[in-house]
């Protein structure tokens, strides 16, 4: 488990559904262009596609529904007991539609990362793709960002953006959308394994300069 020799960054993936952005995770590792191994795949709803996508890819993967939790401290205590039993260097919030608790933020922060499909900091919360048709928005996104305790509100490391076509429902402005999310958030993952993007006291830096606080904007040039 080396790449050189160095060893595969750990990694921990939370979904609560169809877990595309897992998937992507899954063929990077495989393809070596993340230089990590997913250790264990959460989620916290049962008998969803993204449990499927991992056991395919013969990784464990376990459920902690929060149903079974009389409080949302509970469930995140529980949670993150599980996480630290791997040791990992990067806990991937791919598609985990729970809040979670400042406790739980803290203790992992710097090395929890989520994807959020708007261009933060518009749009945080749930519709994002709707509201920014609604708001009659001519370009759209998805962005990858530090977590914080402040929902949505971490520091961006790296957005994608695409056009809003005047004929587009939410739904096909989500597909566009999910396509960059394949690329920006396994590359940002990689940024992160190589030790190229890290949070100091809140800001990010990418290769040791400071990242604006919309984040990287992603191009073709960005893999390099
Ligand atoms: C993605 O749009 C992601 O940005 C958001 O939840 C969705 C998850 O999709 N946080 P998937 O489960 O990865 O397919």
């Amino acid at each position: 488990m080396t790449v050189g020799d160095q060893p595969l960054s750990k990694i921990i993936v939370l979904i609560s559904g169809s877990g595309s952005n897992l998937q992507s995770f899954i063929d990077a590792c495989e393809e070596g262009s993340v230089d990590g191994k997913i250790m264990a795949v959460i989620s916290n709803r049962p008998g969803v596609k993204g449990l499927d996508r991992a056991a395919a890819a013969n990784i464990p993967n376990i459920v902690v529904d929060h149903r079974a939790f009389e409080s949302r401290e509970e469930f995140d205590q529980y949670l993150a007991e599980i996480i630290n039993g791997f040791t990992p260097d990067l806990i991937v919030l791919a598609g985990f539609m729970r809040i979670l608790t400042d406790g739980f933020v803290n203790q992992f922060v710097g090395k929890l990362i989520n994807i959020h499909p708007s261009l933060l900091p518009s749009y945080p919360g749930l519709n994002t793709h709707q509201r920014a048709i609604e708001a009659g928005d001519s370009v759209a996104g998805a962005t990858v960002h530090f977590v914080t305790p402040e929902l949505d509100g971490g520091p961006a490391i790296l957005q994608a953006q695409v056009p809003i076509l005047s004929t587009d429902s939410s739904v096909e402005l989500a597909a566009r959308v999910l396509i960059e999310e394949h690329k920006i958030y396994p590359l940002v993952a990689q940024w992160y394994c190589q030790g190229r993007i890290i949070m100091d006291k809140g800001i990010v830096f990418h290769d040791s300069v400071e990242v604006e606080k919309s984040g990287l904007l992603f191009s073709s040039e960005s893999e390099h």
